[in-house]
């Protein structure tokens, strides 16, 4: 009896509750409410009108999305091996993984940022960095692939990175932890006064978009948190805050919190590109992976490097200032017209904003307060341009909406704050849940933000969904900002841990979206271009298959002949000429994964039999009604074996 009344109080408690839920959800206008629920509704059918594209953090990938749906479209390896489409498992891609480390692979890819034209977001390419073993990668927006990584060398962590400049004349990446240069057997507490942190300018050409290390620059040894271009009229320069001016090298965060100032290092680019240019630099012995995918042919090439050119900031007078900014900073962000460059001390309250104006004049009139290593520190005051008193805590990182607003994320009070540029009045705050990381206003890092939705990258979901376990995925959080006050309207987790993110109109990606690949610009060298060309060769214990995919079968599609010992070579060429319309492929017993060949591509797909058997291999994309037939064998005999060669389809 005593259970029953318990039960009648608890649920009546439940309807309550539940009642109570409704009432507030009606009132308070909340992210429930009709209206907003439009807002985000893209009806089956119809598309988003924004990709956004969020790195993967410790996925290594840099995963796409629809705004304002948070539909997940597409998940682009980078530097993560990748099942789903057989990259870094495929022949032709495991190059991409190649460092001086060697076959690494995983990272940590942190901040994507779309090439640009005249500081607009020109939808050619992405970049992204590697945290972890420093690399930055280019991903094609046309193919959605990556195209290309190059390592950098002299770096370690590699978080300052990769930003681009107006023209996406340099994607830029600046080490976080400073260390020996060149790298040496040596005691870690000589750190400070000895060890470097290296800022690397890397060339992007303009047609090809090929990536070259153009110089570096070998800075204190400072951490170096994070960087932004100029644009407009700063263009040419390029900033970057700093952390650890201590040079602390343990228990930093007691020891690199000393200072009640670090900097924002100011790199005039244009200057120390015109040394270069001069014939100004040391080339220094160094070895790093330059890793390049051919369109044409579907092979990525690993070319090892092997000397890079130092800069010496003390050799190019005027190019490196420092502009000391509160509390150990970490975004440093420049608004659309260039003056303004935010530093957000994660350990403030307050944004501080340097006047680029202001920076130049203290430079022409030298009103320097000291110098650090012989780099000098302009004056506060004379470059500072005014404070957002914004009565948060913990500011990270700022994105604009190109109407004179700037919104600050922050971590520790969990809320973005929008306010005005010039009057650096608050004008509103909106909470995050929980601890929010990055903000996202697809251009909002570009002279042309388009200010229509916000997105927060928050690092803490806790209970905004269904509980999974001890760790739920990351969470975004969609607001409308088209209004005076900033309207939180969805919520969508994200995959691994997104740092920051890019957006960009779908109405400039999505027209030139690569939908086949022609087979007859295949130059593959071992493409099949006709399925009479389907053919299996032996060189020693080498097997090579050269094979070809239709709906709904495999060229050939029974092989005799393979020994225990050999090694097997699936070329697979999808004769498809139809949008999404790949083919898969699985060997059984294989140690690597499935290979998804798009239409007019040729992957390959490494398998060594180890035992006698008749072993069956199939296609893991539901291709047709008739997938499930789409199959073949292998017979493996004993390595001693003198069965030759032969190969065979529709025959008995
Ligand atoms: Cu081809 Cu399933």
């Amino acid at each position: 009896m005593k259970t029953f009344t318990y039960s009648i109080l608890s649920l009546f408690s439940a309807v309550t509750l539940l009642t109570s839920c409704g009432n507030n959800n009606n009132s308070s206008g909340g992210a429930l409410n009709s209206s907003n629920a439009e807002k985000v509704y893209v009806a089956p059918g119809e598309k988003d009108e924004f990709y956004a594209f969020m790195s993967g953090g410790y996925s290594g990938n840099l995963t796409v999305y629809g705004l304002p749906s948070g539909r997940m479209f597409k998940e682009i390896p980078v530097f993560s091996q990748f099942p789903t489409s057989g990259y870094g498992y495929s022949e032709e891609t495991k190059p991409m993984l190649e460092t001086s480390h060697g076959f690494i692979p995983w990272d940590d890819s942190h901040h994507p940022d779309i090439s640009q034209t005249n500081g607009e977001l020109d939808g050619r390419w992405i970049f992204i960095n590697g945290n972890n073993t420093p690399r930055i990668a280019r991903i094609s927006l046309t193919t959605f692939e990556t195209v290309e990584i190059i390592e950098v060398p002299n770096s370690a962590g590699n978080h300052s990175s990769s930003f681009v400049t107006e023209n996406t004349e340099y994607v830029v990446a600046g080490t976080r932890f400073s260390v020996p240069i060149p790298q040496r057997d040596m005691p870690i507490k000589d750190y400070k006064g000895n060890f470097k942190g290296s800022l690397s300018f890397i060339s992007v050409d303009p047609e090809s978009g090929h990536m070259d290390i153009k110089f570096q620059l070998m800075m204190p040894g400072f951490d170096y948190d994070l960087s932004h271009p100029g644009r407009d009229k700063s263009h040419g320069w390029f900033f970057f805050t700093t952390y650890n001016t201590e040079e602390a090298n343990s228990l930093l965060e007691v020891n690199a919190s000393q200072n009640d100032k670090d900097f924002i290092a100011a790199v005039n680019w244009k200057k120390i590109e015109e040394y270069v240019n001069n014939g100004g630099g040391t080339k220094v012995p160094a070895n790093y992976a330059h890793n390049l995918y051919d369109e044409s042919t579907h092979m990525a090439t690993t070319t090892m490097k092997k000397e890079v050119l130092t800069v010496d900031p003390l050799k190019v007078p005027g190019a490196v200032f420092f502009l000391p900014t509160p509390k150990s900073p970490h975004g440093v962000d420049v608004d659309p017209s260039g003056e303004y460059i935010i530093g957000n001390g994660k350990l403030s309250a307050d944004l501080t904003v340097h006047s680029f104006t202001k920076m130049l004049d203290a430079i022409e009139n030298k009103k320097f307060d000291g110098e650090a290593y012989g780099i000098p520190i302009l004056k506060f005051e004379d470059v500072l341009a005014g404070t957002v008193q914004s009565g948060g805590l913990g500011p990270l990182h700022t994105e604009f909406d190109g109407k004179g607003n700037g919104y600050t994320t922050f971590f520790i009070s969990s809320e973005v704050v929008k306010w005005k540029l010039g009057t650096w009045e608050v004008v509103d705050r909106q909470p995050t849940y929980y601890s929010v990381g990055h903000i996202m206003i697809p251009g909002g890092n570009s002279r042309k933000p388009f200010g229509k939705y916000a997105v927060a990258l928050n690092k803490i979901t806790k209970d905004r969904y269904l509980p999974v376990g001890p760790e739920m995925e990351h969470s975004a959080q969609l607001y409308d900002i088209t209004g005076e006050k900033m309207e939180l309207i969805y919520d969508f987790p994200t995959h691994g841990e997104p740092h920051y993110a890019a957006g960009i109109p779908a109405s400039i990606l999505a027209p030139k979206s690569q939908k086949i690949y022609r087979l007859d610009e295949n130059k593959h060298p071992y493409a099949v271009l006709t399925p009479d060309q389907a053919r299996v060769e032996r060189k020693g214990n080498e097997v090579h298959v050269y094979m070809s995919t239709i709906r709904s079968h495999f060229t050939p599609d029974n092989i005799e002949g393979v020994k225990v010992g050999d090694k097997v070579y699936f070329h697979i060429t999808n004769h498809e000429q139809d949008f999404d319309v790949p083919h898969g492929f699985a060997m059984i017993g294989q140690n690597t994964s499935e290979l998804l060949v798009m239409p007019g591509q040729t992957k390959t797909s490494v398998w060594e039999p180890k035992q006698v058997g008749v072993w069956p291999f199939y296609c893991t994309d539901f291709c047709s009604a008739l997938h499930q037939e789409m199959q073949g064998y292998v017979r493996v005999s004993p390595a001693s074996s003198t069965l030759e060669l032969s190969w065979s389809l529709g025959e008995d």
